[in-house]
């Protein structure tokens, strides 16, 4: 795992991507697995302006995002369609069709979750882009007993509701979510993970420094052969 500790979540976005826009620059048709929340939003908007200054085109990039929320619409201001269009895909020149979620409103979860990860199979993923939960959760894989294969429904815990019911003020947060599967994730050819802010402290430490464990998902990462974590210094604070 290679841990690169830097100043500020700007000095992240850019590290971070710069390293993305190199890589689309050197594969044009490269495929990116993405993750939502606040962490990657510095680094979709240094690829998004490097899109918007032709320094790179997303035209034949494909992507597949981590996670979605059952039951709110596709197009709902809280979705992660949402947020993915307008943290970046708006911004760039992807196509439509080359962008794939998790349907948070099949009707038949089981065929849908299989129905990924065959496509995840078939596409390989070159670079899984991943931010962190505070109980070390990663996509929606929250701690758990065993490590999960593959695409799978999963009941939100009471840390993830927490955290991330302050972005929404009119309807309440959905309790579950599809979530791709640690197995999944795993396969990605490079990972890179970002995680800023002192509430990121435990899980990183946990990550980096515990034991392997489905108690913190994410800390399978340390049987990941080429892994980049970039994190600030309140993040980086128990190393
Ligand atoms: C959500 C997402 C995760 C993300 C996590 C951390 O739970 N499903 O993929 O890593 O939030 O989000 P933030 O970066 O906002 O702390």
């Amino acid at each position: 795992m290679e841990i690169i500790i830097m100043e500020n979540a700007a000095e992240i976005g850019e590290a971070a991507g710069k390293l993305f826009v190199k890589a689309i620059q050197k594969k044009p048709d490269i495929v990116l697995g993405l993750a939502t929340g606040a962490s990657p939003v510095p680094t979709y908007q240094y690829i998004s302006a490097a899109c918007q200054k032709g320094e790179v085109s997303l035209r034949d990039v494909r992507t597949y995002n981590l996670d979605e929320y059952v039951g709110l619409p596709r197009n709902d201001k809280n979705s992660y369609y949402t947020f993915m269009h307008e943290q970046l895909f708006n911004h760039t020149d992807i196509q439509e069709q080359n962008v794939h979620f998790l349907d948070g409103n099949a009707t038949d979860v089981e065929a849908e979750c299989r129905s990924y990860d065959d496509q995840l199979d078939k596409a390989h993923i070159d670079i899984q882009l991943l931010g962190i939960g505070r109980n070390g959760h990663i996509g929606f894989n929250e701690p758990s007993i065993c490590f999960t294969k593959g695409a799978f429904k999963v009941k939100l815990t009471e840390s993830t509701i927490d955290a991330n019911s302050k972005y929404f003020d009119e309807n309440p947060m959905p309790h579950y979510a599809l979530t791709m599967g640690i197995g999944s994730i795993m396969k990605a050819k490079k990972i890179v993970m970002i995680a800023t802010g002192s509430a990121k402290a435990d899980a990183m430490a946990a990550m980096i420094k515990g034991e392997v464990t489905p108690v913190c998902p994410a800390s399978i990462l340390q049987f990941h052969p080429n892994v980049v974590v970039y994190l600030d210094k309140a993040a980086a604070k128990l190393l």
